[in-house]
């Protein structure tokens, strides 16, 4: 079983070993491993049963670092980078050769962030390479956003867990990319798309595809409970139901029982419910339920990416 703790050098000993190491993001908990490292990617890949053609993201810790992966840097992806890094941003860069294909699927791009944990980002500043991490995952469930979550599933394949405490945004990075020049979001997130547009105006929003192998997180099914989920129309409310539980934005729904519903925020708080969506929705993957009701969340801010993976969850 995985050990638990919070000893960087621990982390650093497996990670230089080619080992995989769980450690935790303001986002979600990764899944590391050497990003420079073949072998130390297909472990990460075989731990989280993930299909060969769905690219990692490179965590590193500086912009002199970034250089060493990436051939070009455009000025909007460098605006948005000096404004949010580290953050809940993830730059998709024409990527150098060091760059295996492996972390890439081949793509000429890669996916790089500056992570905002002060665990990991002096983790990432004491190796000499970059970690490719993925959410710490098996492929297609609920990401985790506590060392235990992490434990619970990948615990007898992962030797160590970095504990960095609950992730303090609770939904994965937002993803853009700049081909053609034109700022593209491929996937809502832990950054919100009218903070990114205050700084390079407008953006187009690619997220609806569900056949692009290029940016499986966009497909359909994905971020999914085991239980099935219902993701309600706006102001609607489910029928009164004994085997059902509810994932509700401020306060419970009449009809289901107290103990099977989950309140994302009392106060209608958007980060709060953020941080508190994919631990909510586990709780409630574990109760003797046969199917949850979900309640969307406003469009605004962290709504938009919380909407994005209740929809995708509800696809079953
Ligand atoms: O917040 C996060 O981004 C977390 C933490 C651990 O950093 N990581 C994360 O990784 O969510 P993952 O692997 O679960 O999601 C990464 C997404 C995938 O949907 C993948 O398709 C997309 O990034 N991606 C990676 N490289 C890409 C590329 N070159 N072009 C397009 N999409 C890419
Ligand atoms: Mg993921």
């Amino acid at each position: 079983m995985a050990q638990l703790g919070t000893d960087k050098e621990i982390a650093k000993a497996f990670l230089e070993a080619g080992n995989v190491v769980g450690i935790p993001t303001e986002t979600v908990y990764g899944l590391a491993g050497n990003a420079l490292n073949p072998d130390a990617v297909l472990t990460i890949f075989r731990v989280k049963n993930r299909p060969a053609f769905d690219p990692l993201i490179v965590h590193t810790d500086s912009f002199d670092k970034l250089n060493q992966f990436v051939t070009d840097v455009p000025d909007q992806a460098r605006q948005l980078a000096e404004a949010f890094w580290p953050g809940p941003l993830t730059l998709l860069l024409p990527k150098r050769a060091l760059i295996p294909d492996l972390v890439t699927a081949g793509l000429s791009t890669v996916a790089v962030r500056i992570p905002n944990h002060p665990l990991t980002l002096d983790l990432l500043r004491s190796l000499d390479f970059p970690l490719a991490a993925p959410s710490a995952n098996p492929f297609g469930y609920i990401s985790p956003t506590t060392a235990q979550h992490v434990a619970d599933q990948l615990g007898d394949q992962v030797p160590y867990i970095l504990d960095g405490g609950p992730a303090g945004i609770g939904i994965e990075s937002t993803i853009i990319g700049f081909e053609n020049k034109v700022a593209t979001v491929f996937r809502l997130g832990g950054m919100a798309l009218d903070q990114i547009e205050r700084i390079i105006g407008p953006v187009s929003v690619q997220t609806h595809s569900t056949s692009n192998p290029k940016a499986p997180g966009m497909l359909s099914s994905h971020y999914a409970p085991r239980k099935p989920l219902i993701l309600l129309p706006l102001g609607a409310s489910p029928q009164p139901n004994e085997r059902a539980g509810a994932l509700v934005f401020r306060e419970p729904f009449g009809g289901i029982d107290g103990k099977h519903q989950r309140t994302l925020s009392p106060t209608g708080d958007l980060n709060e419910a953020a941080k508190n969506l994919f631990a909510h929705l586990r709780a409630l993957d574990a109760l003797p339920i046969d199917i949850i009701y979900a309640e969307p969340l406003p469009n605004e801010g962290l709504g938009w990416a919380m909407n994005d993976r209740l929809r995708r969850a509800s696809v079953q």
